[in-house]
């Protein structure tokens, strides 16, 4: 989604704000714009294209001025333009905005303004923001009254920032993440610590329905009525300054490879929650777990576990699903919530509508700031450090590992997780790259990819196919073993290539038959196993471990096939076409 960042201190600002948006380059990335004040006149450039892209064409970090704002723009409303890129100046130019999120009523709001004369420039929503805000100024002239009138006008969820002509900067934030940094020489608001992290660790975390004033005198923070609030300030984990790829040429591979560690560490720091939601679901009348792409993918597997395990039923529902069947959750639920960023539009309303029927929120989550560790009463943190490639991978693994441990407790141990031996496997599985690679080559022209797992293993076909879609843009779906006859069959012939995630387990048989099936109607068959077949035209080993822990490993190595068939299609792993990292609009 989109970055805003704002700076105002004794520096120059446009540097800062500059890397600021390359560190949140991960949020969204279509656009790039950078406004600054010097001497009561407000400049503003901006384009499409990459940070570093529209910096080298534009010089956005040459910019004059200690007060500026910035956005990396990921289109919602209107096309990706050099018009619709942000920062937006109001008609007038005396006002200029950078925001996040989406503001439901801007077609009402932007007729009105164009009745009373306000040119309009781009296809945005945002850009009635600041119009809005310039209208209410010039009625009271009086900066903290015009936000609150402003923002009383907005429906929707956003979070913005405005830079005044004198130099003054004002926020708010309304269901969007905006984090204020509190710097020696210099203020932020961010929509991520990452956008200040190198000059800060000492953050503000607003909550919904509040207000920023930075002027001369200092920083101001009311709610839309105008009451003042006061904050703590937070220290905020300075392993969140580690967001650099090293001797990776990617990030999407160094998370890949750091998941030796972070299957060890996931959930580490939060041991007296695992065991508080483990018994809060030992004893709950209806649970159900949420989530959205590969965080949902998760949340099946754990419906797995706990059913098979430790026989207690869990009711997955995808996020986006909830609001069309709010009833589906019954009162006085256990509803878990997994989520990498925490920040979700759909799983936050997911939360939401349960919250309402008075359940009780668990959550799954690796920001530990995030609206959902703030929403939820029960928080177990994947303590993977930060995920910055848009695919999410080492954050799947370490919330199947909170999933593996809290089965462990629920069933009394009929399972053990050995984190160590789990990550010497998949330390194992990422030793040699070289055969993936070579079958990645052969992904380079084909156009449509098919995974087969059974019961436990369905879930990781599923999330296999999430990868390779989002990566390599190959039509790729998941199908669970025993459904293929039921239609899948009539697809295969010799041009696909069907993924068998088949360990040596109960389900070795049957899926090793429907490998056969396929092969028999011509399609090439990749088969991810530790023990090898000659239906296999690839076969990728996989160590052997116990049975019910598979599932942690078998994903390695379809992560990195993603990976290698992305860097052959000439694509970037890091930033997939038309992707975010946190997607915090419905
Ligand atoms: C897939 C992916 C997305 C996210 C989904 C949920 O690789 O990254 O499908 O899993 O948008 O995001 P979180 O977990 O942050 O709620």
């Amino acid at each position: 989604m989109c970055s805003i960042i704002g700076y105002y201190g004794d520096g120059l600002a446009a540097p800062i704000l500059v890397k600021g948006l390359k560190r949140m380059e991960y949020r969204g990335y279509d656009s790039v714009g950078v406004a600054t004040e010097t001497g009561n006149e407000i400049s503003v450039k901006k384009g499409v294209g990459k940070v570093s892209e529209v910096n080298n064409a534009l010089h956005l970090d040459a910019m004059l001025g200690n007060v500026g704002i910035g956005h990396t723009r990921w289109a919602t409303h209107g096309n990706v333009t050099d018009a619709n890129a942000h920062p937006h100046p109001s008609s007038s130019g005396k006002i200029a905005i950078v925001h996040n999120g989406i503001i439901d009523n801007y077609g009402e709001l932007k007729s009105d303004l164009e009745k009373r004369g306000y040119v309009f420039k781009s296809q945005t929503d945002s850009e009635v923001i600041a119009n809005l805000l310039q209208f209410n100024f010039d009625e009271v002239h009086d900066i903290k009254s015009a936000m609150m009138r402003t923002v009383s006008k907005l429906k929707g969820h956003y979070a913005f920032v405005a830079m005044f002509q004198n130099g003054t900067l004002a926020a708010a934030r309304y269901h969007e993440p905006l984090i204020v940094g509190i710097g020696k020489n210099g203020y932020f608001m961010s929509s991520d610590v990452l956008g200040f992290i190198e000059k800060t660790d000492d953050a503000i975390y607003l909550d919904n329905g509040e207000l920023v004033v930075l002027d001369q005198v200092g920083i101001h923070i009311f709610n839309f009525e105008g009451i003042p609030v006061k904050h703590q300030i937070t220290k905020v984990s300075k392993e969140f300054a580690d967001v650099y790829k090293g001797d990776y040429a990617h990030f999407t591979l160094k998370e890949i490879s750091e998941q030796p560690e972070t299957v060890i560490q996931a959930g580490e720091k939060s041991k007296a929650a695992i065991d508080s939601v483990t018994d809060v679901l030992k004893h709950a009348k209806n649970i159900y777990i949420t989530g959205s792409g590969t965080s949902y993918n998760a949340a099946l597997v754990a419906k797995y576990l706990w059913q098979k395990y430790a026989k207690i039923k869990a009711e997955p529902i995808i996020s986006s699903e909830v609001f069309f069947a709010p009833d589906t959750i019954e009162p006085n639920s256990i509803l878990v919530a997994v989520s990498q960023s925490g920040e979700s539009a759909d799983v936050l309303e997911a939360v939401n509508i349960a919250k309402k029927s008075n359940s009780k929120i668990l959550a799954i989550v690796n920001t530990l700031t995030s609206s959902l560790a703030q929403e939820s009463s029960l928080v177990i943190g994947m303590n993977c450090g930060p995920e910055i490639g848009v695919a999410a991978t080492k954050s799947f693994t370490a919330q199947l590992s909170i999933i593996y441990k809290i089965t462990e407790k629920l069933c009394d141990g009929c399972i053990k997780l050995d984190s160590r031996k789990i990550s010497e496997s998949i330390a194992k599985i990422l030793e040699d790259h070289s055969k993936i690679k070579e079958i990645a080559k052969e992904l380079r022209e084909i156009s449509d990819i098919y995974i087969l797992g059974r019961g436990v293993h369905y879930p990781i076909a599923a999330e296999s196919a999430l990868k390779l879609k989002e990566l390599t843009y190959i039509h790729a779906e998941g199908i669970p073993g025993g459904e293929l006859k039921h239609g899948p069959l009539a697809l295969m012939d010799s041009s696909v290539y069907v993924i068998i995630i088949n360990p040596n387990d109960f389900t070795y048989n049957d899926t090793l038959t429907s490998a056969r099936e396929i092969k028999a109607r011509g399609a090439k068959i990749i088969g991810i196993s530790d023990k090898p077949s000659d239906v296999y035209d690839h076969w990728i080993e996989i160590p052997a471990i116990d049975e019910a822990l598979y599932p942690l490993i078998e994903i390695i190595p379809i992560q990195l096939l993603a990976y290698y068939a992305a860097i052959e299609k000439d694509t970037d792993p890091d930033y997939p076409r038309n992707l975010a990292k946190s997607v915090t609009v419905k």
